[in-house]
């Protein structure tokens, strides 16, 4: 089994990665937690798969077991979700000495997370991701939140689970475009941080190839992940270098209407065209974005910008959370493997429309 050590003082985690891991939680969590009850969090598609073995391996090992099921999707992690979860941890007389695991993507893992925050001023949690981008992303770091209907992750706190379990062997029942939209997560890393992960993903022969090699490959990017963390846990600087193609992304998303493109596909067309016009305008070496292209492509990831209106996807950047006083960080490459934060202003994304 792999393992890697999130550093963050009394915050320190570990990270295990291991094909068929989720058939050793019960024996991790028992290493790791002393306490009497858990409270499973998951939703509707993944509580199918895996919440019965789960609950059942975790109760043999002497733990009363209690869960809620949430419908799947991003809709769950709004805050009007909270009442109904606490009300049920009450009952389930869930005390500050107990647990809650949250099994399943990104929603889930974030819902659960921000419950765990805050129940009874903060009880401890474990993740157990199962979508790529969970595992790649989501379950490492510390970031969690609920939505309200003015914005995505309005609501929130730095809280860091006990430990993360990861088993890629669970990606198998994930549909294809969910594994893809992962995928853009593992390129973005391989883009701002290492070059020998960029040429590996190439190589790959094909999907089944990379399938057979995803232990390594989450365990590459968790440790980028890892080490950006580690040196900027509260978001203030280094970690601002995830966002790469996020920042046009997130406004493509916005105005393409969320569920039209997936946040991968998004991000994907963000890291393209944010680099052809850093590439323009000598900031970035000649021939990068060709390599993302290349990159994108072997993927099923887009990289053209969608039909939307120009003026609109400027507008939503001008109004992002991170971009305060009209400054604006954009993290670019100077090649493939290394990246810079740019500190411009809208100004840059106008070059979009000049093109
Ligand atoms: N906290 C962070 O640092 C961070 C980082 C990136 C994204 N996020 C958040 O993550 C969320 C997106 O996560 P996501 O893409 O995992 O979405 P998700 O949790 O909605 O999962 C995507 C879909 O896959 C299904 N699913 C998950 N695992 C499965 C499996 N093994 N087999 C079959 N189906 C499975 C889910 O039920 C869901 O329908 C967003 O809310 C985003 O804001 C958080």
């Amino acid at each position: 089994m792999k393992v890697l050590n999130i550093d963050l003082g009394e915050n320190s985690y570990p990270i295990y990665i291991e094909m068929g891991a989720i058939d050793k939680a019960n024996l991790l969590i028992k290493e790791h937690l002393d306490c009497k009850r858990l409270f499973i969090i998951t939703d509707t598609n993944v509580a199918k798969l895996y919440l019965g073995e789960l609950k059942s391996g975790l109760e043999h090992e002497g733990y009363s077991v209690n869960y809620t099921i949430v419908e799947a999707g991003e809709k769950s992690k709004d805050i009007l979700t909270l009442p109904k979860i606490y009300k049920e941890l009450v009952n389930s007389n869930i005390s500050r000495s107990d647990a809650i695991i949250a099994l399943g993507g990104g929603v889930v893992g974030d819902l659960a997370g921000f419950v765990a925050s805050t129940y009874l001023r903060g009880i401890k949690f474990v993740q157990i991701p199962t979508s790529l981008l969970a595992q790649v992303d989501s379950s490492v770091g510390g970031k969690v939140a609920v939505d309200l209907p003015q914005g995505k992750n309005l609501v929130g706190s730095f809280y860091h689970p006990k430990l993360v379990i990861i088993d890629p062997q669970v990606l198998r029942s994930l549909d294809e475009r969910a594994f893809n939209d992962g995928m853009g997560e593992v390129i973005k890393y391989a883009f701002i941080r290492d070059y020998e992960l960029y040429s590996q993903l190439l190589n790959f022969q094909d999907k089944d190839v990379l399938r057979s090699n995803l232990e390594d490959i989450i365990y590459t990017c968790c440790n980028i992940k890892r080490m950006v963390v580690e040196n900027d846990e509260k978001d203030l600087g280094e970690r601002m270098i995830l966002n790469f193609g996020h920042t046009l992304g997130h406004a493509i998303e916005t105005v393409g209407g969320y569920g039209e493109l997936t946040h991968g596909e998004a991000v994907s067309i963000g890291m393209y065209q944010v680099s052809k016009i850093s590439e323009k305008l000598g900031l970035t070496k000649e021939g990068t974005s060709s390599q993302i292209v290349e990159l994108l492509k072997k993927y099923d990831l887009p990289y053209n910008m969608p039909e939307v209106d120009y003026d609109e996807v400027l507008k939503v950047m001008g109004i992002d959370k991170k971009n305060l006083n009209s400054n604006l960080n954009v993290i670019l490459l100077s090649e493939v493997g290394d990246c810079f934060i740019h500190k411009t202003n809208i100004g840059f994304f106008e070059q979009l429309i000049s093109d």
